[in-house]
């Protein structure tokens, strides 16, 4: 089993991360010794040459779920080396409450990370991120704007800050992110791409319980009652998404999604919205572009978000539940 190494300080990172690019690299470059040696001609090695260990990154917050586990297997499976980090941004949270409350839970992290075969576990404190002076911020407009960025003032200058931190610290080649996030990884490819970074971002599918919900670090804060009642979250999105593709009108059909959820004990909706997936511009009446709806809502005292994605179908009532078990591009554990 491939030892799982922490590293504390950007410094520590460097030197773990050299020292297992390295030892990839070797080991590349004796593959093709060996090969040479066992009398296979310069062409026959040629095509795999010494090639650089690539550097995958999982960028978390920690409390990790099935979730995060899809994303580390992603990146397992496209580079040589992945890294995981953890760390609870405070510049992303704009209540105190909600940082304070955000769980962290490191060993229980490490030990699933572990058996996958994760190379790295960073986990920087906020000095080390964010030392006395730091005076940088990234901010991303257009498609932080609207959505939570309405209802989370700098929360997307937060990630876009520390994201760009953690993709030069890293120098990953991919970095993953899940579409659970969908603004934060519209933001995350907006900022790469305008800041010439040179990380490519993959996204990866939402990961959802067998009755819909989407795993969330968050959802270990709702009651056993709470968590029963969370799923006509993604319920009311699937229908809405169901219908508003077979051709129904979009204004009414949200706003019947909007009380489904209410009805569905939701204390309140913040945003219930039809959005073109590429700008996240408003969208009112189905086009060609691709559309996905996208929400956020509380339940008791946890704040809980989701999208789905629109395809033109004839199929008007599907619920969560159904979606998760037809496989509609959700992933489940
Ligand atoms: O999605 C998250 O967990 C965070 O926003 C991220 C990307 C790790 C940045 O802190």
């Amino acid at each position: 089993m491939t030892e799982l190494i922490v590293a504390r300080t950007p410094e520590e990172l460097c030197a773990h991360l050299a020292q297992r690019v390295g030892q990839a690299e070797a080991r590349n470059l004796a593959a093709v010794e060996q090969r040479r040696a066992a009398g296979q001609t310069e062409e026959d090695v040629a095509p795999e040459a010494p090639r650089v260990a690539t550097v995958g990154l999982v960028p978390t917050m920690g409390a990790l779920h099935e979730g995060h586990l899809s994303l580390v297997r992603h990146a397992l499976a496209e580079t040589d080396r992945v890294v995981v980090t953890l760390f609870v941004n405070p510049r992303q949270f704009n209540n105190p409450a909600d940082l304070a409350a955000y769980p962290r839970t490191e060993d229980a992290d490490a030990a699933m990370l572990e058996p996958l075969g994760v190379h790295v576990l960073y986990v920087p404190d906020g000095v080390d991120m964010y030392p006395e002076g730091f005076a940088t911020t990234v901010s991303v407009a257009g498609v932080s704007e609207g959505l939570c960025g309405a209802f989370r003032p700098g929360h997307f200058d937060g990630v876009a800050t520390v994201v760009a931190k953690l993709l030069i610290q890293t120098a990953a080649d991919r970095a993953f992110f899940g579409e659970k996030d969908f603004q934060q990884l519209m933001v995350v490819r907006r900022m790469v791409s305008d800041l010439d970074l040179p990380t490519r971002i993959v996204a990866c599918g939402t990961v959802r319980e067998e009755d819909g919900l989407a795993m969330s670090s968050r959802n270990r804060r709702l009651s056993a009652e709470e968590r029963i009642l969370a799923r006509a979250l993604p319920d009311a999105l699937f229908r809405a998404a169901g219908a508003i593709g077979a051709g129904s009108d979009v204004k009414a059909t949200l706003a019947q999604a909007r009380d489904a959820i209410l009805a569905g004990g939701f204390r309140a909706v913040e945003y219930l919205e039809l959005r073109d997936e590429a700008s996240l511009a408003p969208v009112n009446s189905l086009g060609n572009v691709p559309t996905r709806i996208l929400a956020a809502a509380w339940l008791g005292d946890v704040r809980l978000i989701d999208n789905v994605e629109v395809i033109r179908a004839t199929t008007v009532d599907i619920s969560a539940r159904d979606a998760v078990a037809q496989g509609r591009r959700v992933t489940t554990v």
